[in-house]
């Protein structure tokens, strides 16, 4: 057994660290220990605050220890923690609903993690296609997408560095451009069942379906009798300013996935689905804590806090407020490139490889960045980040740009 730094009282920052690199599988991470959370901000160890503008990779929804997911916690725990789906539970169900009323959906499936809800919905589309295209399994995705780190959806991903390790892959997966309409339709052919896409490219660093694309896609996969999926596990559930990210592009999806900010900050996801393409029956696919009482109470609160006092408002609002503000400092910025997104999914693009420099620098101002990779910054806070906190962001970030002659160092980029 290794030993570890391991003793009793206070521990600083170091002091962890230490145990986490005799005891993980390695990961890279700044040298700061996250000890609690409250609304848009956290503080480490140490006592330092910081304003968190990634907010657990577009998870903790309604903030850090919302009191919304505190309630239903401790509510739920005091009733019913898990039965597995052997037996009905009650927050499922209500859970079930309220995302039904909500969307063009008639059927869920809930599992875990955004993953699994992509591995659920790769499964239904290859049922699907055995069922009504002649044994059709293949799925057609966008380069630089991301769907998840299973064997399939890190296929699906298609990125090399994450799937080199790990041949032989499964089959039937292949990648087109994203907004590349013949590319598309090239791609397809008679062992093909479902296109798969994300609105927007959250992981690859907020690249943006166009309003037209979805829309052809849609109207190619109906007339070519192909499944239209979408992975909504980023965008989904409130953040782009919809409570599903596709309605900001006036298209429905046979099949859609969740997970992230459905939960609020408690791990859960699920494959929602039309009537004609749920597919699943009994024994085709399952979970033991897929629809967990105590993960589909916080998932039940959390949208209905989001629906019920005007998050997704604020959502617009502050979205629009702090792109403006971005924006605006690319003006005084001339290392800004431009500014994307929508709602409170942002991006800033770079002129040259110095995001990990920015998110240090962050770090050091304050606030809490993401770079997906070494030019492009992510935002992602919480959907109840009010107006004053991204004013106070947006002074931070300048601060981190006005400081870029620290020397460079290398940072974390992505999930
Ligand atoms: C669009 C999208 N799909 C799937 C995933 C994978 O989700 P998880 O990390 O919960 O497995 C992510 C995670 O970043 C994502 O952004």
């Amino acid at each position: 057994m290794t030993s570890t730094v391991v003793r009793s009282g206070p521990k600083s920052s170091a002091d962890w660290i230490a145990i986490e690199q005799a005891t993980f599988m390695p990961n890279r991470r700044p040298p700061m220990v996250i000890e609690r959370g409250q609304g848009s901000r956290v503080w480490d160890v140490e006592g330092r605050e910081y304003l968190d503008l990634i907010a657990g990779i577009a998870v903790v929804s309604l903030g850090h220890s919302s009191p919304v997911v505190q309630r239903a916690l401790a509510d739920q725990s005091a009733r019913l923690i898990h039965i597995s789906n052997l037996y009905y539970s009650i927050p499922q169900l209500e859970l079930a609903q309220l995302l039904m009323d909500h969307s063009p959906f008639d059927k869920v499936f809930f599992c875990n993690s955004g993953a699994e809800a992509n591995e659920g919905a790769l499964k239904l589309a290859r049922k699907w296609g055995k069922r009504n295209r002649n044994g059709a399994f293949g799925i057609i995705t966008a380069e630089h997408a991301f769907h998840g780190r299973t064997l399939a959806t890190v296929t699906a991903t298609g990125k090399e560095s994450y799937t080199r390790s790990f041949t032989p892959l499964p089959e039937g997966f292949k990648q087109v451009p994203l907004n590349d309409m013949d590319a598309l339709e090239r791609a397809v052919d008679a062992t093909t069942a479902a296109v798969f896409l994300e609105p927007i490219q959250g992981e690859s660093g907020v690249h943006m379906s166009t309003q037209d694309y979805l829309r052809d896609v849609r109207d190619f996969c109906r007339d070519q009798g192909l499944l239209f999926m979408l992975d909504e596990v980023q965008t989904g559930i409130g953040r782009l300013g919809t409570l599903f990210g596709f309605e900001r592009w006036g298209v429905e999806p046979d099949i859609a996935t969740l997970a992230k900010g459905l939960g609020g900050g408690v791990p859960i996801g699920a494959v929602v689905a039309k009537d004609a393409a749920a597919v699943f029956e009994p024994g085709d696919h399952g979970s033991t804590f897929g629809g967990n009482p105590l993960m589909c109470a916080v998932a039940r609160d959390v949208v209905t806090y989001i629906l019920e006092n005007d998050v997704l408002g604020n959502v617009n609002r502050v979205g629009s407020a702090l792109k403006r503000g971005l924006e605006a400092m690319a003006q005084q910025q001339p290392l800004i490139e431009s500014v994307r997104g929508e709602g409170l999914l942002l991006a800033v693009e770079l002129r040259a490889e110095r995001a990990p420099d920015i998110v240090r620098l962050g770090i050091e101002e304050g606030v809490l960045l993401n770079a997906t990779g070494p030019t492009t910054i992510r935002l992602a806070p919480p959907l109840t980040l009010s107006e004053a906190e991204a004013e106070e962001a947006l002074d931070k970030i300048a601060r981190a740009f006005s400081r870029l002659d620290a020397p460079e160092v290398t940072q974390p980029t992505s999930t």
